[in-house]
């Protein structure tokens, strides 16, 4: 079996991150999201990976290299604009032959895993198996009618009026029966081949196509706080582990990381919490539930449930709550004595102050 990653994409909802990065490399306790999907990957003893990557794929390539580090062996594939999933099966057919495939997508998060779902698929080898999990809002997803057994009887995307709550969530499995099926549609209303499509396609022709319902946790981190919240569910299991350096005057609370060469000086880390190598933390209050990233400087802050990405500044901001501060930012005082807030800040970036 061999694997298809799709990091292409416009990451629209994640502005103005996806302006800097490609989304699927926002970090998630101080790991890009992609090497998570990758690590479930390679668990399932796949190590023949296909990349579908867009303009961001020099950057990709930067982190994950050719996938030696994940024990895999990744092809980058460039898709030049995002036309949608099935485009990127379409795209990929020289690469997966006709090998069966788990198709991932490069931004969600099952931290539990797909090692089960994966060895049905193996034992049944039905056209195409996909995942589905309860949602509350089924409008809003690719949403599957089964029967009793798990066959799905039908796919609908983002109905008016949903016959179920069960949405398709980003892992698929194929047989290359789904080859056909991706050739056979045409683009949708929104001008993408859609992999719903495709699958209903299979459904019509009476392939046999059937569903897993995820018991585990899974999240699309298409949004930031769909990320943040990732990063807390995460940080629930985090190891504690020291091996940077942490003064006398300062204390630990709960499972906390710090990393190799950081510095907590007279500050009181509250976990789940992680702190990035060779960063700094002075009299400050961090956590619980964030991620401070490497080689960042916090002083006289206090932070909790945020994600603060490498190489940022923060100073003297008394209560930073449940937020998204990207790579080499800076947050500070506005100057002595000042009673005004300052910002240069990226285009539809989001700001909220205490009124
Ligand atoms: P989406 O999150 O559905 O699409 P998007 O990245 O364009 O995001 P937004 O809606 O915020 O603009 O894509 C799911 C995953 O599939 C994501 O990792 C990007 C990837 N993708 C591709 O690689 N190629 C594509 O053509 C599309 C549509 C998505």
């Amino acid at each position: 079996m061999k694997a298809l990653v799709l990091s292409g994409g416009s990451g629209t909802r994640l502005r103005p991150f996806s302006y800097s990065m490609p989304k699927q490399l926002i970090p998630i306790v101080n790991k890009p999201v992609l090497e998570h999907a990758l690590e479930n990957i390679t668990a399932l003893g796949v190590t023949d990976i296909g990349i579908i990557v867009g303009d961001w794929g020099p950057e990709i390539a930067a982190v994950l290299g050719d996938g030696s580090r994940f024990g895999a062996r990744l092809t980058y594939l460039r898709q030049d604009r995002p036309l949608g999933l099935a485009h990127c099966v379409r795209l990929a057919r020289p690469f997966l032959g006709d090998d069966d495939f788990v198709m991932y997508l490069g931004d969600n998060m099952l931290p539990q895993g797909i090692g089960e779902i994966a060895e049905e698929f193996r034992g049944e080898r039905p056209a195409a198996r996909i995942v589905v999990c309860k949602v509350p809002d089924p409008q809003a997803f690719g949403v599957a009618e089964l029967d009793a057994e798990g066959t799905v009887l039908r796919l609908v995307e983002k109905p008016q009026q949903p016959r179920s709550d069960l949405a398709m969530i980003g892992v698929y499995f194929f047989t290359p029966a789904v080859h056909e099926a991706v050739a056979a549609i045409r683009p949708s209303a929104r001008g993408e081949l859609e992999i719903t499509d495709a699958i209903q396609w299979l459904v019509t022709h009476g392939a046999d196509v059937t569903a897993a319902e995820y018991a585990g946790y899974w999240k699309d981190t298409g949004r930031a706080e769909d990320v943040l919240e990732c990063n807390r569910w995460l940080l629930g299991s985090i190891a504690p582990r020291v091996e940077g350096d942490v003064d006398a005057a300062s204390e630990l609370v709960g499972p906390v990381v710090v990393g190799p060469g950081a510095r907590v000086v007279r500050s009181r880390i509250t976990g789940p919490a992680i702190i990035g190598a060779g960063t700094l933390v002075e009299d400050s209050r961090i956590g619980p539930a964030t991620s401070i990233g490497d080689h960042c400087v916090l002083r006289s802050t206090r932070v909790a449930g945020s994600i603060v990405m490498a190489g940022a500044a923060v100073s003297q901001v008394p209560a930073l709550v449940d937020s998204l501060i990207g790579r080499g930012a800076t947050i500070g005082p506005a100057g002595r004595g000042a009673a005004h807030h300052r910002l240069v800040i990226g285009d539809h970036s989001r700001v909220e102050v205490a009124a």
